[in-house]
């Protein structure tokens, strides 16, 4: 139903306001009494077969909704009613940021993918984490997990950026259960260059510097872009190792225009941004392969990109994945996505 009549009426407003609009239904609709309760019977499986204990938390399903969906924290309790077992929200920035002007988010029908160069609009960290801490007050059972995303704004220079990331990881802290260092988004000017070795060990050392001054420490993971070549992911094996950071979260979206079917016209006239969906699968679970090869298995991944159904799913966690994310899925397919990969996983035991 949801593809049939559903998808061609959303597909014919433009995605960033369509986006907007079927949030806030899913929250109205969700704050009717019962609803949630109604979602929930239709959505989750409660089952502890399908439970994960990864870099010390236990997910109650290793499913979860990707960064950028969520990027102020206001949706975890209906995205955990529509059976996500983690939710990662942001990317979360000190101060908050429009982004980049609109149109900046375009489907690419034929290809199963989005083009997005969002920027990393956001309300900022303290209203994420005022959102959070609400949440948290009202989780009730639930056991959603939540990832706190986090990036430097777009005006802070490269040089400052630790200042950024330290700035969110403080206020962040006691609202999420793990973080995600994002210098992979290709929409931020410069962002990426800070996946090169020393910028990054230079960050996450100083991470971690804060993270072991609490009195319990929570994992932090990095995530990486599709596009770095396997001599700069030969790297990130190594930093991570160096930096005792937790696990990568791979992938982000790729600025590549290969393989797709939208014509090369159309696709250059949308312009700049990351591509995301069914074109960035097989490269995804490459990356994943490769870091978990080259570590031997010595850290936890998170594999994101071109999920679509249970059987992606399955390729990334025996490609090496401990968990998986989806975004753009979400949006062709419809919520019961989460549902039907942990009724496949439960198939196969
Ligand atoms: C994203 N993604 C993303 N990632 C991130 O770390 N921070 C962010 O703010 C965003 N924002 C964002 C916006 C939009 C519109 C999309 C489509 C994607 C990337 C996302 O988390 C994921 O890594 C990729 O989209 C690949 O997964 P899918 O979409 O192919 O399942």
């Amino acid at each position: 139903m949801y593809k049939r009549i559903i998808l061609p009426i959303l597909f014919r407003f433009d995605a960033e306001t369509i986006h907007h609009t079927v949030t806030t239904v899913l929250k109205l609709a969700l704050s009717i009494p019962g609803v949630s309760t109604l979602c929930q019977k239709l959505y989750v499986i409660n089952d502890p077969r399908l439970a994960r204990t990864v870099f010390g938390l236990t997910f109650p399903n290793p499913v979860g909704m990707a960064a950028g969906f969520d990027k102020n924290a206001e949706m975890v309790s209906e995205l955990s009613d529509l059976g996500f077992g983690f939710v990662e929200i942001g990317t979360v920035t000190p101060r908050p940021q429009p982004g980049n002007p609109r149109p900046r988010l375009f489907r690419l029908k034929a290809d199963g993918g989005l083009i997005n160069r969002m920027g990393f609009n956001n309300k900022g960290v303290s209203v994420a984490t005022a959102k959070l801490q609400y949440f948290g007050k009202n989780k009730g059972e639930r056991r959603v997990i939540v990832g706190g995303n986090i990036g430097k704004n777009k005006d802070t220079p490269n040089e400052d950026a630790l200042t950024d990331y330290l700035i969110s990881f403080r206020e962040l802290f006691a609202a999420v259960d793990y973080f995600v260092v994002n210098v992979s988004s290709p929409n931020t000017p410069g962002l990426r260059d800070l996946q090169e070795r020393e910028p990054l060990t230079k960050i996450l050392t100083a991470l971690q510097q804060e993270n072991n001054r609490q009195s319990i420490p929570k994992p932090i993971l990095l995530k990486i872009a599709p596009d770095l070549t396997n001599g700069q992911l030969d790297d990130i094996v190594g930093i991570v190792a160096e930096t005792k950071i937790s696990g990568v979260v791979a992938t982000n979206t790729t600025i590549s225009r290969d393989r797709l079917l939208t014509d090369s016209d159309t696709v250059s006239q949308l312009g700049a941004g990351g591509v995301s969906g069914r074109p960035l699968r097989d490269r995804s679970t490459e990356v994943i392969r490769y870091l978990h090869q080259q570590s031997g298995g010595a850290f936890p991944i998170i594999g994101v990109g071109g999920i679509f159904s249970p059987e992606d799913a399955q390729e990334k966690l025996r490609a090496g994945a401990s968990l998986v994310q989806v975004y753009t899925s979400f949006i062709y397919e419809g919520p019961g996505l989460a549902k039907r990969i942990n009724q496949k996983l439960l198939q196969d035991l």
